[in-house]
């Protein structure tokens, strides 16, 4: 494989400081990741999600907000970049309803002044961390990538904008660029503000967990592994110019199956505060993954029985590494 140099945004995230171990152990070039360390959750979760990158020589860390274009300006004329993985965002549908200036900032207006350098200094390659959420509530399941958009978040709404724009900055500058539409990440080092991870904390310390609507919603959650298997695919896939492609498990499970497997991995019983569905919130996802089977051999390995499990392994051992 050919020694690349990559930016990486959001690197000290969950889905992106994954991204970054793989990435290392391939020797790249050079590693730069930006991330601003956002207060969205504790960022001292952030600084262990990177303190093992901080050994190697071409990593760099740079403590940067994406919507500083001045600032990105800088980094990009001291560094030489092959590819551009974007994952930085504002996360978290529900938040997003009350506070959508943010999300616009961040989201949309962070990945245009991104593809904007991208353009201006010819990188050829950029990557988008897309979201399930931008297909809405009436999508036909299983999902596929061209069902019409309908966000019903801000947050969607925002993610959906950066698609959009990367398609404009793909045509016009022949930067070949894939959006990959992530469906509800789960594994290691996961967000703590996801479900997954927030019921386990609140089972273990046998306190209520908030159920929106009557647990039927459904997700099709995916296992880190599976995702940075599509990831490291599509840093290789140049056939066309522009994709969309869906990375899910192709398994969904409603949410009270997903808190039955979890009672089962903890060996604990959940109480259920049942509240009301929440606005913004999507009633199920499901991903169709044909055309990621098709162009990136896809193959997600972790169904959501194995996959909890090897959550709370990592949940048992303190949450670290
Ligand atoms: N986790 C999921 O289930 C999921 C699902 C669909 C899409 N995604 C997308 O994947 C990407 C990564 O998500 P994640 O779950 O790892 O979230 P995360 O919050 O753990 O990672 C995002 C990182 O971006 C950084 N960031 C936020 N605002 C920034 C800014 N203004 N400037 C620089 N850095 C900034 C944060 O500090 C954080 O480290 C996001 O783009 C998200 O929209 C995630």
């Amino acid at each position: 494989m050919r020694k690349r140099r990559y930016l990486i945004t959001g690197g000290a995230g969950f889905i992106g400081s994954h991204l970054v171990d793989r990435l290392l152990a391939q020797s790249p070039a050079r590693l730069v990741v930006i991330d601003n360390f956002d207060e969205f959750y504790d960022p001292q979760i952030k600084q262990e999600n990177i303190a093992k990158h901080l050994n190697h020589s071409v990593y760099r860390l740079v403590e940067m907000d994406i919507r500083n274009y001045a600032a990105l300006k800088q980094l990009f004329s001291e560094e030489i970049f092959d590819v551009i993985i974007h994952l930085a965002a504002k996360a978290g549908v529900r938040p997003s309803v009350n506070d959508p200036r943010t999300y616009q900032e961040v989201n949309t207006a962070g990945t245009m002044n991104l593809l904007d350098l991208a353009h201006r200094n010819g990188i050829k390659k950029f990557i988008y961390g897309s979201t399930s959420s931008i297909y809405g509530p009436h999508a036909t399941p299983p999902f596929k990538e061209d069902a019409p958009l309908a966000p019903i978040s801000p947050y969607a709404a925002t993610k959906a904008a950066g698609e959009l724009i990367a398609h404009t900055y793909s045509y016009l500058h022949e930067m070949q660029t894939v959006c990959l539409r992530f469906f509800t990440v789960y594994g290691p080092r996961q967000r703590p503000d996801l479900a997954i991870h927030k019921f386990a904390r609140l089972i273990m310390s046998k306190r209520p967990i908030p159920v929106y609507g009557d647990g039927t919603s459904e997700r099709d959650f995916t296992y880190i592994d599976d995702i940075l298997q599509g990831m490291i695919s599509a840093i290789e896939y140049d056939a066309t110019p522009f994709e969309i492609i869906n990375l899910g498990e192709s398994q969904t499970v409603t949410v009270n199956r997903m808190i039955e497997l979890l009672e089962d991995a903890l060996g604990e019983k959940a109480i259920i505060d049942h509240q009301p569905p929440q606005p913004g919130d999507m009633p199920r996802t499901h991903a169709d993954v044909s055309k990621a089977r098709q162009l990136l051999n896809y193959h997600p390995t972790t169904p959501i029985e194995a996959g909890i499990e090897k959550f709370v392994d990592w949940f048992r051992k303190g949450s670290k590494s």
